[in-house]
């Protein structure tokens, strides 16, 4: 990596994080953006790869069977991406999920992880990276942030919302339309846990906390 700061992101979606790390947090650096969604990954090769001149590279990948050589990152980046989603356990998947960035990394190196996720599953996960050689550094419980966020966002989520369900002619069929459009809304808002959704009560009452985890591997 010509003895730059090399990061791997797992679970990258359209690379819009990547694209900002490169650009304005870490302008030297060079990043492998890695997401299971080709769709997501097309977008990130149309988007942003062309103008970071080579240094990002997106990647089609299931982040629990990646080809990516061992010790080679300095920072392994999870961000929001579908794991240990499961209260008070740490799965199969997820162990492997977490292997992957503890072979990835060098030593020395920090995995930085952000998510909301059931509260009981926090200590879950620590206690496994622990186990696997992994040093819990510092941790921060953002759960009030995230719930201003979203309701500053509601507005403008909302619109979005609207305008992608009027596109589809389907729920404009005479009651079942309807009845499946709203079935959509709720499905689309609770995936971005908007104000009056389930995933948004779970911040307000804790159920899920919203962290923000510095992990490094033992050396
Ligand atoms: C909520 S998005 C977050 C995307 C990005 N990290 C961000 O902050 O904008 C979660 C992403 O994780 C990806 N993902 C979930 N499990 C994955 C896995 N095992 N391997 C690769 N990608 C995964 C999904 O495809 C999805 O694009």
């Amino acid at each position: 990596m010509d003895g730059r700061v090399h990061i791997v992101e797992m679970g990258c979606g359209t690379g819009a994080g990547a694209h900002h790390i490169c650009k304005s947090v870490i302008p030297q650096c060079s990043y492998e953006a890695v997401d299971m969604q080709k769709s997501a990954i097309q977008t990130c090769l149309r988007k942003f790869v062309p103008e970071l001149s080579g240094r990002l590279t997106a990647t089609c990948g299931n982040a629990t069977d990646l080809k990516i050589k061992n010790e080679t990152a300095d920072f392994v980046v999870v961000c929001e991406t579908h794991v240990t989603e499961f209260p008070g356990v740490v799965t199969p998947e997820d162990m492997i999920f977490f292997q992957t960035a503890q072979r990835i990394l060098k030593p020395g190196g920090f995995l930085v992880w952000g998510n909301a996720i059931p509260a009981t599953t926090w200590k879950a996960s620590f206690d496994y990276l622990k186990s696997i050689g992994m040093n819990v550094i510092e941790v921060r419980d953002v759960t009030e942030e995230a719930i201003q966020a979203r309701n500053e966002d509601e507005l403008r989520a909302n619109k979005y919302v609207t305008l992608c369900l009027q596109k589809l002619w389907a729920f404009k069929i005479p009651l079942l339309g309807a009845k499946k459009r709203k079935e959509a809304e709720m499905a689309l808002k609770n995936f971005y846990r908007n104000p009056g959704t389930r995933l948004y009560e779970n911040m307000k009452n804790r159920t899920d906390t919203y962290q923000v985890a510095l992990i490094q591997k033992i050396s």
